[in-house]
């Protein structure tokens, strides 16, 4: 939907508005995989969690994905379908709980297995052991799962002589944002360090980071490496993406508060902020776009967008309108939908953007509006 359709909605901002037809072509682009390759696709409950959407979701995927409890327990109640539970290390009382909400318990280690083994054995969860590649294609270490020193993944040295009882699958994650022919490259490390224990193993996880959604993926080879693998192995295979499920599904919505001039650069201050409702801008860092404007200097005129908090660096980026903006006019941040929502937090007190659901022809369904409650109730 272009900007002049989007702006005339009537929505209050900060306000997250999934695209639901988006999010169907995209499950429906992932269901295709699963028809072709026999594999099983979970939606990474840490990328996208509104939960409105996954009546939705489940018509196509197998499943979810979860970090621990809470998703664990969304994934149960909301989901309704195959839960995998996956986390560094599990707190202790907080398992057994995990394990009855759980199909499949993914360890990190072996001291974890060892220690939970029985807990999950008991309540009938499938036993698998998350492995680190030892080679990985992300430039960014904050996301790079196989950095030097990372903490997520047996190691195959580690691995030398281990029985690992009870253990029935492998899982791996090592992609971000990628293409197949990463995976094929991490795969083939994976084979060459753990092939000996996939001989005896009934399904291998390949993780997220699988970017199947966006325009130019090789859908063909990713299919050709999971029936490979399947093949060889004779495993059942999945995978679990989180943002190609919500990929280019959303925009958030944001309210020009006031105008400044800073010595020469204009800057638009917003009721958003990157801070605190689009966090990967910082940390990753990226630049998202914003619907009608162009990069700095190619519109005539080029304003900074920044938050609305303390943070002198909470900047969204520069960017150039045809018109100067004025306090009042509404802009879109695109590919919202994914960790987003998830991640938001409160800082100066920041409101929560609502979520609304603009639904395939153009219904706007306000689905959750957040109030002062929402930020007094999680300090005291
Ligand atoms: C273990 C695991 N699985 C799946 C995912 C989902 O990744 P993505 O949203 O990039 O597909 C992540 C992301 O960090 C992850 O750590």
């Amino acid at each position: 939907m272009d900007s002049d359709r989007l702006s005339r909605l009537d929505l209050k901002t900060p306000c997250y508005l999934i695209d639901r037809g988006r999010i169907e072509e995209n499950c429906r682009l992932l269901a295709r995989v699963r028809e072709r390759t026999g594999c099983r696709v979970l939606l990474a409950l840490k990328a996208f969690a509104a939960f409105s959407l996954f009546p939705l979701i489940r018509k196509h995927l197998d499943g979810v994905c979860a970090s621990g409890l809470y998703e664990a327990r969304l994934g149960r109640e909301e989901f309704g379908a195959e839960v995998h539970t996956h986390a560094p290390a599990f707190v202790p009382e907080q398992f057994g709980e995990i394990a009855r909400l759980s199909d499949f318990v993914v360890f990190n280690s072996v001291s974890q297995l060892e220690r939970f083994r029985a807990d999950a054995e008991r309540e009938n969860c499938v036993l698998g052991l998350r492995v680190n590649p030892g080679y990985s294609e992300v430039e960014t270490a904050l996301y790079n799962p196989c950095a030097p020193g990372s903490r997520l993944g047996v190691r195959a040295a580690a691995l030398a002589g281990a029985d690992l009882p009870g253990v029935s699958g492998l899982h791996f994650h090592a992609l971000c944002e990628q293409g197949a022919d990463v995976l094929e490259r991490v795969l083939a490390r994976v084979e060459a360090r753990f092939g000996h224990l996939l001989e005896r193993m009934e399904w291998l996880n390949l993780g997220g980071g699988h970017h199947v959604t966006r325009p130019g993926y090789d859908v063909d080879l990713l299919c050709r490496l999971i029936d490979r693998v399947r093949e060889r192995y004779r495993l059942q295979v999945y995978i679990e993406p989180g943002e190609a499920v919500a990929l280019n599904a959303g925009w958030l919505a944001a309210t020009v508060l006031d105008t400044v001039d800073a010595g020469g650069m204009a800057i638009a201050i917003l009721d958003t902020s990157a801070e605190t409702h689009m966090p990967d801008v910082l940390a990753m860092p990226y630049r998202p776009q914003v619907l009608g404007a162009g990069g700095p200097g190619e519109l005539p005129h080029t304003f900074r967008l920044a938050g609305n908090t303390c943070l002198a660096g909470d900047v969204i980026g520069d960017y150039s309108f045809p018109r100067p903006l004025e306090p009042g006019d509404r802009l879109f941040f695109t590919d919202m939908a994914h960790y987003t929502m998830v991640k938001n937090t409160t800082f100066n007190g920041a409101p929560l953007p609502s979520i609304a659901v603009l639904h395939p022809g153009g219904r706007v369904e306000v689905v959750r509006r957040f109030s002062y409650e929402d930020f007094r109730n999680r300090l005291s």
